[in-house]
């Protein structure tokens, strides 16, 4: 039951927007129960029952020293469960009436009587109620801790084999009070125990940022406090893009405040904002990603231009007239980092790219010509691919304006035309196989999506899904 946010919780905080939102739903923890339950079962099968020693006082065979030893539960049936969400940090978590069989043995010391028996220990009509604290220490560690715990056994059965029966009947009175006592007050303990350890281990162990690229890592811990309503639990969650050779060197912008509502029909509702792709995008830049250099062997053979003086000789004359048939080289980069802006249904991009021309005069040196400065405008489409979010792009229009010359001013509307097929032909289509493959949506392991929809709202991108837990 607590899986889903165990597995989310980060580390550290500051009051900050975060990149992403994410609204997890009763759906969602419905979902997580069912896995909860499950580790729940283990636990007890596994729950260490400890040794239990006492002495009695019995008519005629006078003080008597009995022992349980051994105990071990074997099967067990959690009944219903429920969980709810208590605003405004709580989870109300129930279950019963569950089932459980125990067996063990028990032993009778005295002067006259030495019996040892195996034992056989049902217990039905168990109630369990916990109530869960999902609090916040100030600096950013998320604490969960079991507020109140209750355990009640509604009937207990005990079987002594053999033995006698004067015996039996003293001892399984004396027996089921002790037991009762000791598994009412064990279990609840345990689970402290085993919430514990989860905080412990789990939670420490668990990476606030996850490798996305060779250039950029995701920071994606808890920058706020989870909000709990009753209809769901709202995280906050840093999104932002750094280098992970320079961490330090962060995007030195805000997020925008991200407001998502509410929904039943999915799990999850994410809220990704124009922040996180603009840091990626800035570390992307700084890291110097954006940048393609072109020569001749990768324009297609069928196309009609090469890439050479030759060409240019319409285009720009002077270059061919200074370097007659001439190879050249072509560098297309990203003067700024790009910027993401998501209006309702649409994510337009702007690209602030130059265009720097080399000839090369021979193997070993390229030689500027010119630069171009190139502002592209491109408008996105957002779709889902596996785990990963996608996007395709679509050329809105560009500006190009002749920056420097080495070798005389001259006219650029033909290069124009140019690098309108450049672009539509070359470089669009190999950025969208690249965006095509996707960047994840999700940074939790073993966690794959289903049903998701995407739409864009004013700011940040939207993501409704389901998941799905693959063990
Ligand atoms: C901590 O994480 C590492 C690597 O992700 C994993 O190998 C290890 O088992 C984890 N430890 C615990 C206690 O979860
Ligand atoms: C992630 O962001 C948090 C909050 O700003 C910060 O404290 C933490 O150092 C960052 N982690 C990394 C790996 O950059
Ligand atoms: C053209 O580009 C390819 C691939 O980047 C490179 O291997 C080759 O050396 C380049 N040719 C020239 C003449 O620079
Ligand atoms: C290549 O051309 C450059 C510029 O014209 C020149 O400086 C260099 O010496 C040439 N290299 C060779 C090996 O010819
Ligand atoms: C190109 O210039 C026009 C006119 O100044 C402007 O409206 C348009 O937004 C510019 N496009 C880009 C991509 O900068």
């Amino acid at each position: 039951m607590l899986w889903f946010l165990v597995m989310l919780l980060g580390v550290r905080t500051e009051s900050v927007n975060p990149g992403i939102k994410m609204k997890i739903n009763l759906k969602a923890l419905d979902y997580g129960k069912q896995i909860g339950m499950e580790l729940l079962k283990t636990t007890l099968l596994h729950m260490p029952i400890p040794d239990y020693q006492d002495s009695y006082s019995i008519p005629v065979a006078g003080h008597v020293e009995y022992a349980v030893t051994g105990l071990k539960v074997t099967t067990v049936n959690l009944g219903k469960t429920l969980v709810a969400l208590v605003p405004n940090s709580r989870l109300k978590l129930s279950m019963g009436p569950a089932e459980a069989q125990v067996t063990g043995h028990w032993s009778v010391n005295s002067f006259l009587i030495k019996e040892s028996e195996t034992l056989k220990l049902s217990v039905e009509n168990m109630m369990l109620a916990m109530l869960v604290e999902v609090g916040w220490d100030g600096t950013g560690h998320l604490i969960m801790s079991l507020e109140d715990c209750n355990c009640q056994i509604g009937d207990l059965n005990i079987l002594i084999s053999e033995g006698s029966r004067w015996l039996y009947n003293i001892f399984t009175r004396v027996l089921k009070n002790v037991i009762r006592q000791e598994l009412e007050v064990k279990l609840c303990e345990e689970i402290q125990k085993e919430m514990r350890t989860l905080q412990q281990t789990l939670l420490k162990n668990i990476s606030e940022s996850i490798h996305i690229s060779p250039f950029a890592d995701l920071n994606y811990s808890l920058v706020a406090a989870p909000l709990i309503s009753e209809q769901s639990i709202e995280l906050d969650l840093k999104g932002e893009f750094f280098s992970p050779s320079e961490p330090t060197k962060i995007f030195p912008v805000t997020s925008s405040p991200i407001s998502l509502w509410e929904q039943k029909k999915h799990m999850l509702l994410l809220g990704l904002s124009d922040f996180v792709a603009n840091s990626a995008a800035f570390v992307s830049w700084g890291a110097g990603a954006l940048s393609w250099t072109f020569n001749d062997s990768q324009i297609p053979k069928k196309f009609p231009l090469r890439l050479n003086t030759e060409s240019f000789k319409g285009l720009v004359p002077e270059v061919w007239k200074q370097f007659p048939d001439v190879p050249m080289a072509l560098k297309l980069f990203a003067r700024l980092p790009p910027s993401f802006q998501t209006h309702p249904e649409t994510l337009h991009l702007l690209l602030p790219g130059a265009l720097q021309a080399f000839i090369l005069p021979n193997g070993t040196s390229r030689v500027p010509v010119f630069l171009l400065h190139i502002d592209i405008k491109v408008s996105a489409q957002i779709f889902v691919v596996g785990k990963n979010i996608g996007a395709s792009l679509i050329l809105d229009n560009f500006n190009l304006t002749l920056a420097h010359s080495d070798i005389g001013p001259f006219q650029i509307d033909k290069l124009e035309n140019l690098l309108n097929i450049a672009l539509k032909s070359v470089i669009l289509p190999r950025t969208n196989r690249k965006l095509k493959e996707g960047y994840p949506l999700t940074m939790l392991p073993k966690i794959s999506l289903q049903n998701t929809v995407i739409n864009i709202q004013k700011g940040f991108l939207a993501v409704a899904t389901d998941v799905q837990y693959e063990s």
